[in-house]
């Protein structure tokens, strides 16, 4: 884990005058989480964090890692521990591929053999070709190639925490989605702790288990990413965010959180009976399950009229279902192509657990609950997929 408490830089600007560059930001970053410092240029995101491996000094505060303050480490214990990904990707020119990569494992002493099997290894889970790359100089790489380096060079000795700043900035919309995904998935298997800084809202939201809004050195919010979209502190982290918020939030909120659980019917439900529940709850349909608690389908209010017989003798199939941990954008994605306004829910062993409407979802959206106040974590099976797509 790791605690900001009260962290503050004042710089000393030429004419004498001290700016406040970080203004006593306090935070707590979970161990195996990815925290996305958010902001505009110059609110103090690269400071915060160089004050973290103690780049720079900080004027006032403290850092802890896993409870211990990092002021009384040295540098080469800093850097055993913490990875870092600089601005602007910072490779060494003068040096092949294999040598930024082994920088920090040939500071802390490894011998010939151990570096060169890392930086082998380190490639590869990035799908770089060893062979035909670790020989080469920065220059002879594309941007994005370039930028995955830069990855694995802070990953190279395995610390557990990893600061990024800005790490996925230089590239192109396409390659950084690919990069951002193949980063997501390394980070969920090694559970890497990571502090990334972003000022994009959409990166902060695919890849943050929280975010930290930082506004002129201040920390103005900081939640979950569907708690940020959902209630905005106020007026700039709602500019910041974004008019479509939203239309964003549906990445992030499940089929299950939407879902509602109306009447449901049996197979051996008197049709009558079924007509009598859908006059009184004024539906013009009723889902109908089989005693494992399976959906078959659904008896339309017409056909119940006809009052004859059983309701599993009138089943019309579901042409379509979702899943609980589909995201909302999945289920309308659904709807449209079906041209559907309800959908049934199934959980993963394929039982019927309720239904989503269109009126549903609008009600999640728009009643002020947000994901981290249903109690669950912002969902990484979610991120995952995401991430898998
Ligand atoms: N060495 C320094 N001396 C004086 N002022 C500085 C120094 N370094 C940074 N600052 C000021 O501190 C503020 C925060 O800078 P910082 O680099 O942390 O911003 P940032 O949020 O990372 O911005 P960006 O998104 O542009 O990278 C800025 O106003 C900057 O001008
Ligand atoms: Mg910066």
């Amino acid at each position: 884990m790791i605690e900001l408490d009260q962290l503050t830089k004042t710089f000393t600007q030429k004419d004498g005058q001290p700016v406040k560059a970080v203004d006593a930001v306090s935070l707590s970053v979970q161990e195996g989480e990815i925290c996305v410092f958010l902001g505009p240029s110059g609110c103090g995101k690269t400071t915060t964090l160089k004050m973290i491996n103690r780049l720079i000094e900080p004027t006032s505060g403290r850092v802890l890692i896993n409870n211990e303050d990092t002021t009384g480490l040295n540098e080469v214990d800093l850097r055993r521990h913490i990875g870092y990904v600089i601005q602007q990707i910072g490779l060494f020119p003068n040096m092949t591929i294999e040598e930024n990569i082994t920088v920090v494992p040939r500071l802390l002493g490894w011998d010939k053999k151990r570096c060169a099997e890392r930086a082998k290894e380190l490639m590869s889970m990035v799908a770089l070709d060893p062979t035909q790359y670790l020989k080469r100089y920065p220059r002879e790489l594309s941007g994005g190639q370039q930028q995955r380096i830069g990855v694995i060079r802070a990953l190279a000795a395995d610390p557990p925490v990893l600061l990024m700043d800005e790490p996925f900035g230089a590239v192109d919309p396409i390659n950084r989605e690919t990069i951002q995904n193949e980063f997501f998935q390394m980070q969920r298997q090694l559970n890497k702790t990571v502090i990334m800084v972003s000022h994009d809202i959409d990166e902060a939201i695919k890849l943050g288990d929280r975010i930290a809004v930082f506004r002129r050195g201040q920390l103005v919010q900081y939640d979950h990413p569907d708690t940020l979209l959902a209630r905005p502190r106020d007026e700039f982290v709602a500019q910041f965010v974004g008019q479509d918020s939203t239309l964003k939030r549906l990445l992030l909120v499940k089929a299950g959180d939407a879902a509602t659980q109306p009447e449901t019917a049996r197979v051996d439900t008197p049709l009558a009976h079924a007509f009598s529940v859908m006059d009184e709850t004024d539906n013009r349909y009723l889902s109908v399950l089989d005693d494992a608690g399976h959906a078959l389908g659904f008896v339309t209010r017409r056909a119940a009229r006809a009052g004859d017989g059983t309701c599993g003798e009138r089943v019309t199939p579901f042409p379509v279902n979702v899943s609980a941990e589909d995201n909302l954008r999945v289920v309308l994605s659904k709807m449209y192509q079906f041209s559907a306004s309800w959908l049934p829910v199934l959980d993963a062993q394929g039982a019927y657990v309720g239904e989503i409407t269109q009126d549903s979802i609008a009600a999640y959206l728009s009643s002020g609950r947000s994901r981290q106040q249903t109690g669950q974590p912002p969902g990484a099976a979610i991120k995952l997929a995401q991430a898998a797509a």
